[in-house]
């Protein structure tokens, strides 16, 4: 059984409600369908009720063992709005921008997961990642002892002898523009975590730079240096080391010309990039010149599961977050 499949069965054990906010979404019904007839999730789609029929009519799919709901006319709304304002009021919200803002889909949708009527959301077929993610930052807020919510990809490269049988985890290629070290060891922690406890992998961290061990001098250099100490010193027993280069990180015959000492040279299957500009860039340039599957982005560090989706994805893409964030909520 390869990853996606053993996915989408430990989501079919789990049996989660997920919520989607994009009901009109044609991608979103198509996989609404997938998911209902494979008994991967319960499934919640969030919109007008019409709209919503008929979207699915024109496309031909059946949506009816999905639930679905209008924020509007919910019968959750007035409660949703009155918890709202009571977390967001210190915010300067006051009772009718919350009215305001629970009318939204992903807003209404975050509510019901942090209130507890969903265990999980997937959205961002078409709202950006901010617009999807925001809300869940100021709703759902992070794990207890966590500061940053972060994001893994999971990499899936076809004929690759390198990472863990050409499977990686790519960290963070979603969510933090500019990390510092401490963020940047937090994700590489929680990144690890996700390694052992979602891929069954042994943990291999590579943090990444343009230099290797001081082979070059900069501000960014030390920033990721500076998150290697905090990373050994937090996670003692995790195999880490950087900064150092990708090719080193990846490549046995580089690996042990840069850096014969290391623990992951040349092994390294987790990948932790310095910014969102590398990682951001790096998961795609793999993705499509590569033909990897990116399985994710994954949310890490947040206290329910929310995932984004790429408004590139693919019906088969939101399927697999949508079994992906059942199996965060079994866990
Ligand atoms: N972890 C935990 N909380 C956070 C984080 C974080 N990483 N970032 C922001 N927050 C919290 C803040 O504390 C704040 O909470 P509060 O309102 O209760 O005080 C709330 O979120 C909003 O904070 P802002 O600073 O207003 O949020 P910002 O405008 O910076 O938005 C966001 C945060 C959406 C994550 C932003 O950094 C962003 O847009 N990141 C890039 C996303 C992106 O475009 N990714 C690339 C595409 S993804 C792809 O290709 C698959």
């Amino acid at each position: 059984m390869n990853f996606i499949e053993s996915l989408r069965a430990k989501a079919v054990k789990a049996q989660k409600t997920i919520i989607l906010p994009e009901g009109c979404e044609p991608r979103t019904l198509k996989a609404t369908e997938i998911i209902v007839r494979e008994n991967i999730a319960k499934v919640i789609l969030v919109g007008n009720e019409e709209k919503i029929k008929a979207a699915a009519k024109e496309l031909g799919v059946c949506v009816c063992g999905a639930q679905i709901v209008d924020p509007v006319k919910s019968e959750h709304f007035e409660e949703l709005v009155n918890a709202f304002y009571e977390l967001r009021k210190a915010k300067g919200v006051d009772m009718e921008k919350a009215r305001t803002m629970i009318s939204d889909e992903v807003y209404f949708a975050t509510m019901m997961v942090k209130m507890g009527y969903a265990d999980g959301l997937v959205s961002g077929a078409i709202h950006t990642t901010g617009d999807t993610i925001k809300p869940a930052l100021q709703i759902i807020k992070t794990k207890p002892g966590i500061k940053s919510v972060s994001s893994t990809f999971v990499m899936i490269v076809p004929n690759c002898d390198m990472g863990s049988n050409g499977m990686f985890l790519f960290g963070d290629c979603a969510v933090n523009p500019n990390p510092t070290s401490e963020e940047l060891a937090e994700n590489a922690i929680l990144t690890a975590q996700t390694a052992k406890s979602f891929c069954d992998m042994d943990p291999k961290v590579a943090m990444l730079s343009f230099s290797t061990y001081g082979s070059a001098k900069h501000e960014f250099v030390d920033k990721v240096a500076n998150a290697v100490k905090i990373v050994r010193e937090t996670a003692p027993d995790l195999a880490v080391d950087g900064e150092i280069q990708a090719d080193a990180a990846m490549v046995a015959s580089v690996g042990k010309t840069k850096c014969p000492s290391s623990p992951i040279a040349g092994q390294a299957n987790v990948l932790i990039f310095p910014d969102l500009q590398s990682g951001n860039i790096g998961y795609k340039l793999v993705q499509r010149l590569a033909k990897a599957e990116a399985v994710g982005p994954f949310l890490q560090g947040i206290a329910k599961p929310v995932n984004d989706l790429s408004r590139g994805c693919s019906v088969d893409d939101i399927v697999n977050v949508v079994a992906a964030t059942a199996v965060q909520a079994a866990n």
